[in-house]
Parts: C-alpha cells; sequence; structure tokens
C-alpha cells in the first residue's frame, strides 16, 4: 500500500514545525510541491529549507508539480472553486500514480494546518472515494496562520468566555458574519475591513507572518485602516504576493 503523509508545516517560520512533523517528514521517500507560479517561489524555498533542515537521511526526492489556479474574474465563485478542485483532483491522482511506488512515503507539506482553508484533505478523501488510487494517509497538524497572528500581536483570539468567527474577506464584504465579537478574517484580496459598520472595532493585522518580512498594525478601524491599505499595497508590489489575516474585535 502507499502511505501519504499531509504534513502541516506552520504559517511562515521554520520554527514553527512540530515534533510529530519532523518525525514524519524523515518518513516521505518523495515530496510533492506545488508549484503556483514565480510569486510563490519563497513558499516552495521555505519547503525545501525545512526539509533540509529537519530531515537526517537526504535519500528523499521533491516532485514539482503545476498547482491549478482558479478561475477569476466575472465567474461564478463556487464553480470556479469546484473546477479548481477537480483539477488539483487530477494533478494528485497523476502523481500519486506515476511518482509513488507500493510501500513507498509520499508527503504534501501544507501552509499552515491542513484543516484551515486547504484543500489536499478534501481531494484525497475524493481520490479515496473514487477508487481512482489506492492509498493509506495521515494528517499531522501545524501552526495556523491564525495562531501566529495572536502570538505576534499578543493578544488572545477570543474575550471571556465568547465565540470567534473564522471567515473569509469575500464573506465579510457581503455582510455574511455572525454577531460573534471577535472575527479573524483570511483570504481578503480587497482589503474588506473598510466594510465593518462601526469603524471604533479593534483591529490586528498581520502580514507574511512568522517571515523576515513580517508586517503588524494594530488599532481602531477609524485610525488604522487607511494606513493597512497603503501599507499592504505597497508590500504587494514590492513582493509580488501578499499574505494578510486579521482579527476584528467589536468595541
Ligand atoms: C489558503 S489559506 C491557507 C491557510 C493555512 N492553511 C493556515 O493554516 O494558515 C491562505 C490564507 O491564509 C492566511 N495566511 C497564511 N499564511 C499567512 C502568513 N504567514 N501571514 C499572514 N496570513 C497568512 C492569509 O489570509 C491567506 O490568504
Amino acid at each position: 500500500m502507499k502511505q501519504l503523509l499531509v504534513i502541516g508545516i506552520g504559517a511562515g517560520n521554520p520554527d514553527y514545525i512540530t515534533m510529530q512533523a519532523v518525525k514524519a517528514l524523515n518518513r516521505v521517500d518523495v515530496f510533492f510541491l506545488m508549484d503556483k507560479g514565480q510569486s510563490k517561489d519563497k513558499l516552495i524555498d521555505l519547503r525545501r529549507e525545512i526539509c533540509e533542515r529537519y530531515i537526517d537521511n537526504p535519500d528523499y526526492r521533491f516532485v514539482e508539480a503545476h498547482s491549478p489556479e482558479r478561475e477569476r474574474g466575472d465567474v461564478d465563485y463556487a464553480a470556479s472553486v469546484d473546477e479548481l478542485n477537480r483539477a488539483k483532483q487530477q494533478t494528485f491522482e497523476r502523481l500519486i500514480n506515476d511518482q509513488l511506488s507500493d510501500g513507498q512515503c509520499g508527503g504534501f507539506l501544507v501552509w499552515g494546518d491542513p484543516a484551515l482553508y486547504d484543500s489536499t484533505v478534501r481531494i484525497l478523501q475524493a481520490i479515496l472515494a473514487s477508487g481512482a488510487c489506492a492509498f493509506e494517509f495521515e494528517v499531522i497538524p501545524g501552526i495556523t496562520s491564525v495562531q501566529a497572528l495572536a502570538a505576534q500581536h499578543k493578544v488572545p483570539l477570543n474575550t471571556i468566555g465568547r465565540s470567534i468567527e473564522i471567515t473569509t474577506g469575500r464573506r465579510l464584504a457581503a455582510g455574511q458574519v455572525s454577531d460573534a465579537d471577535s472575527l479573524v478574517v483570511m483570504l481578503d484580496a480587497e482589503d474588506s475591513y473598510h466594510q465593518v459598520a462601526d469603524q471604533q472595532t479593534e483591529i490586528y493585522w498581520g502580514a507574511y507572518l512568522g517571515t523576515p518580512d513580517e508586517i503588524l498594525i494594530s488599532g481602531r478601524l477609524a485610525d488604522v485602516a487607511d494606513e493597512i491599505e497603503r501599507v499592504r499595497k505597497a508590500a504587494r508590489a514590492e513582493h509580488g504576493w501578499i499574505m494578510d489575516t486579521y482579527l476584528l474585535r467589536k468595541p
């Protein structure tokens, strides 16, 4: 039987790797690196660095595959995500069938934690259900960008005894959020914090968390929203890409 390990590598800092992840890395024969174009080179480099740093026996290899991208622009969002996941499923099937022999172990190095806004586990479950390949797999949790954000700002995510909602910039902009007083927003390409009705809300914003390029800004939206937009735009232009997350706390 082929074995697959879905390993959470933490969201940026190689020190975020857990002992369980180190043990898992050392079991892998073939690492599948999903390349998302030039702007994500740094993310691929970090994965290679993690392997060099934590694996004792250099008898492993990398297989790079182009990661399909979602169709953007004026298209139905849910349909484009479905289409993307189908394309990713085909890529994964090809990798598992062509690059891994029976008895070997393949590894997917997942940014942050595989349980949070990542489709690797969902896709592997879909492949198993379709019968297209046979394998066993395990999931190793990692430190999410949400945990990194809270740690770097030195704030708890929840207020005492209250709930937290984790959502996307798209849903925030559409007003599709609950009345939780702590809201964590990910995948926001549109500066959706400007849409928050009460601009006395506090924001704890972080970009490139855990990396040498990390940027942190916090304060009331009324005071810092424009600064975040400006800094975000400049950082994106400088690096060619940006990953940012923020916590919104009602006053
Ligand atoms: C596809 S999701 C993956 C989340 C990841 N699985 C995790 O556990 O953090 C990508 C989003 O995570 C957030 N993110 C991931 N890494 C980050 C980092 N180092 N700094 C800030 N935000 C990050 C951003 O909101 C980004 O748009």
